[in-house]
């Protein structure tokens, strides 16, 4: 398993934690930046780190900001990107059981550290359910390809 990782100044340090938790654990990770707590524009860190799941060289993202929303909105601006900003086990949980979610959004002044590696194992362990989330799923690439029936 491969995770493609981004985050803003605001998350720089939330991203460390969750780098280091990772290699703990042995997983093979690519950080898109940012590499300090100098200002930067999240949108950019998002696209790089969203991408890089989007093109398959990632199996899921972990993107965060100060609070998880700017880069969820800039990581589901791409294709094939469904993005979900989490704040408990269980968002991290159902997002992937019905939404098949691939990056996992955070927000360092919302969750501890301790919380976000622990929504990441919950995130990258929970398998997507198909059935009719599928349907459903399915209806979200509909959208991203402008031809949704309704
Ligand atoms: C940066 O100040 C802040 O706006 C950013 O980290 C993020 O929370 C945006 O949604």
């Amino acid at each position: 398993m491969k995770i493609s990782l981004g985050a803003d100044h605001g998350a720089f340090e939330l991203k460390e934690a969750i780098k280091k938790h990772l290699e703990k654990k042995g997983i093979e990770y690519t950080d898109h930046g940012c590499y300090s707590k100098e200002s930067v524009d999240y949108p950019k860190y998002a696209y790089k780190a969203a991408k890089d799941v989007a093109d398959g060289n990632c199996d899921f993202g972990i993107i965060c900001c100060t609070t998880g929303l700017g880069v969820s909105m800039a990581a589901n601006k791409v294709k094939g990107v469904r993005a979900a900003v989490c704040t408990s086990n269980h968002l991290a949980e159902m997002t992937r059981r019905h939404n098949n979610a691939n990056v996992i959004c955070m927000g360092q002044a919302v969750v501890t550290p301790e919380q976000a590696c622990e929504m990441v194992d919950i995130f990258l362990s929970t398998e997507f359910e198909g059935g009719r989330h599928q349907r459903r799923v399915s209806q979200l690439t509909d959208i991203e390809n402008g031809c949704i029936e309704v």
